[in-house]
C-alpha cells in the first residue's frame, strides 16, 4: 500500500513536470537592421506557467552559461511566450542549449550551429519545405511529422519554409501544434519562413486583408518586419518575401504586393542593389509562397508582372516557392527568353533565373500536370509530399528533392563560374 502511494506521488510529480516543460521550441535569426547569422541565434518557446525564463547554452554541454529571455503573455496562445537572442557567438560553431527555469521546468538539450562568416565559400546545406498546412490527410500534422522524421536524417544547418505554415492562420491551436510537431527540426535548425495565403487574412473585405493574424507576431521571431526580410549566410544572400493572398487579390481586383513604386518594392530593390554590389556574395536566392512560374491556377500573372522586372534586373539566381502542392522545376528565364539546357540535370552558367516550386510538406496533394508549359523541365507524373536539401558550395548549388519516405524525386545542379 505504502509503495502504491509513493508511486502515485512520483507519477503526479512527473506529470506536472511534463506539463510545465517548455513547448514549441524553435530557432531563427532576427534583427531590426542587421541579421548576424554567424554570431547570433534567436530562440522562442511557450510556457504555461509564468517564470524567469532562461537559456542555458555553451559549446561544452557540461559548461552551460545562462542568458535571460523576455517573457510576454499571449492572449491568443493562452501561454507565456519567451524569446531570447544569444549574441557574440563564434561563427560556424555548434552550441548546446536548453530553455526554461527551475520553477517551470526545462526543455531537453538541443543543439544548433551558427552560420559561417559572410563570404565564406565552404559547403552549407539548407532544408527546403513548404505548405505544412493541416488540411485533409494532415489534420494533426501527421504527414508533416513524416517529413520531419525524414528531414532529420540529413545534415543541414537551417530551413527555408515557403509558406502556408498552417491551414488557417486564425486557428491558434494550429500554430502551437505545428511548432510542437516540427520541434525536432526547428529546435536544432533555424526556421526561416515566409507567410502563405493560409497564414494571412484572406477575407478581402477586411482592413487586414493579406496581413498576418496577431498570433503570428507572438510566435515567430524573424528579422525586420518579419514579412519581408533578408540575410546573408556564407556566400549567399537570402531574401524572404510575403506574397499575401495574390490569387484572391487578383480576382477581387485588390492591390497585390510588390507593385512598382510600393514601399516593399523599393525595399526589395534597395536590398538587391546592395547584395549585387557585395563582393562577398556569389548567390542571390529569393523565396516567396506564390510561385512566379507555375502550372494551373497557382500562376498569378499580376504577381509575376510585379516581381519579374527586379528578378531580371538584379539577375537573381534561384527563386523558390510553394503554394502549388506539387514539385515543379522550370527552365532558366530572363525577360521573355527561356533558355534550354544541354543536360537535363545541370544549369551551366544559365543566362536566366531558375524557378522551383517545392510544395507540399503536409498539405493535401494536388492534381498533376504542367508538362505542356514552355518553361517546365520536370514535374512528377505521380504527386507526393516532398522536401529538398540544397547544398551550396562555392560556385555550385546542388538541389535534391525527396518524398516523405526519402526516395529521390529529382535533383539538379546550378553552376556559376562567372559572377
Ligand atoms: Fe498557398
Amino acid at each position: 500500500m505504502k509503495l502504491y502511494f509513493i508511486g502515485l506521488i512520483l507519477m503526479i510529480i512527473s506529470c506536472s513536470a511534463a506539463i510545465a516543460q517548455p513547448k514549441g521550441v524553435h530557432l531563427s535569426w532576427n534583427g531590426e537592421k542587421e541579421v548576424k547569422t554567424a554570431t547570433t541565434m534567436a530562440i522562442t518557446w511557450l510556457n504555461e506557467k509564468q517564470d524567469e525564463s532562461r537559456v542555458q547554452y555553451g559549446m561544452d554541454n557540461k559548461k552551460l552559461i545562462s542568458a535571460k529571455a523576455s517573457v510576454k503573455y499571449s492572449n491568443d496562445l493562452k501561454a507565456y511566450v519567451s524569446k531570447a537572442t544569444l549574441t557574440n557567438l563564434k561563427p560556424a560553431t555548434y552550441y548546446y542549449y536548453k530553455v526554461g527555469s527551475d520553477e517551470a521546468g526545462w526543455s531537453q538539450l538541443f543543439r544548433f550551429r551558427t552560420g559561417p562568416v559572410v563570404g565564406d565559400k565552404s559547403k552549407i546545406v539548407v532544408g527546403v519545405w513548404s505548405d505544412t498546412q493541416n488540411n485533409g490527410g494532415n489534420y494533426n500534422f501527421e504527414q508533416t511529422d513524416s517529413i520531419v522524421k525524414e528531414m532529420e536524417k540529413n545534415a543541414f544547418y537551417f530551413t527555408i519554409h515557403n509558406g502556408d505554415i498552417v491551414e488557417n492562420g486564425s486557428v491558434v491551436k494550429s500554430w502551437k501544434d505545428l511548432f510542437n510537431v516540427t520541434e525536432p527540426i526547428s529546435a536544432n535548425h533555424p526556421f526561416m519562413s515566409v507567410t502563405g495565403n493560409h497564414d494571412v487574412v484572406n477575407n478581402d473585405s477586411s482592413v487586414n486583408f493579406q496581413k498576418p493574424f496577431p498570433v503570428f507576431y507572438d510566435i515567430v521571431n524573424l528579422p525586420g518586419n518579419e514579412l519581408n526580410y533578408s540575410y546573408d549566410y556564407g556566400n549567399t544572400h537570402f531574401i524572404a518575401i510575403n506574397s499575401g493572398y495574390s490569387q484572391g487579390a487578383e480576382i477581387k481586383k485588390k492591390p497585390l504586393f510588390f507593385e512598382a513604386g510600393s514601399e516593399e518594392y523599393r525595399w526589395l530593390e534597395d536590398d538587391l542593389k546592395k547584395a549585387k554590389q557585395n563582393k562577398k556574395i556569389n548567390w542571390i536566392i529569393l523565396y516567396s509562397h506564390y510561385p512566379v512560374y507555375s502550372w494551373g491556377v497557382s500562376q498569378i500573372l499580376t504577381w509575376q508582372a510585379h516581381l519579374k522586372p527586379l528578378i531580371d534586373k538584379y539577375e537573381i539566381d534561384l527563386v523558390l516557392s510553394g503554394h502549388r502542392h506539387a514539385y515543379e522545376r522550370h527552365k532558366a528565364v530572363r525577360g521573355s527568353e527561356i533558355f534550354e539546357q544541354k543536360d537535363f540535370h545541370v544549369y551551366n552558367n544559365p543566362k536566366g533565373t531558375v524557378y522551383i516550386t517545392n510544395g507540399s510538406s503536409g498539405g493535401h496533394l494536388q492534381g498533376v500536370g504542367g508538362w505542356d508549359l514552355p518553361t517546365m523541365v520536370f514535374t512528377p507524373k505521380v504527386n507526393s509530399y516532398n522536401f529538398a536539401m540544397m547544398t551550396i558550395e562555392g560556385n555550385k548549388i546542388n538541389y535534391h528533392v525527396f518524398d516523405k519516405e526519402g526516395k529521390e524525386i529529382d535533383y539538379f545542379e546550378l553552376v556559376k563560374t562567372t559572377k
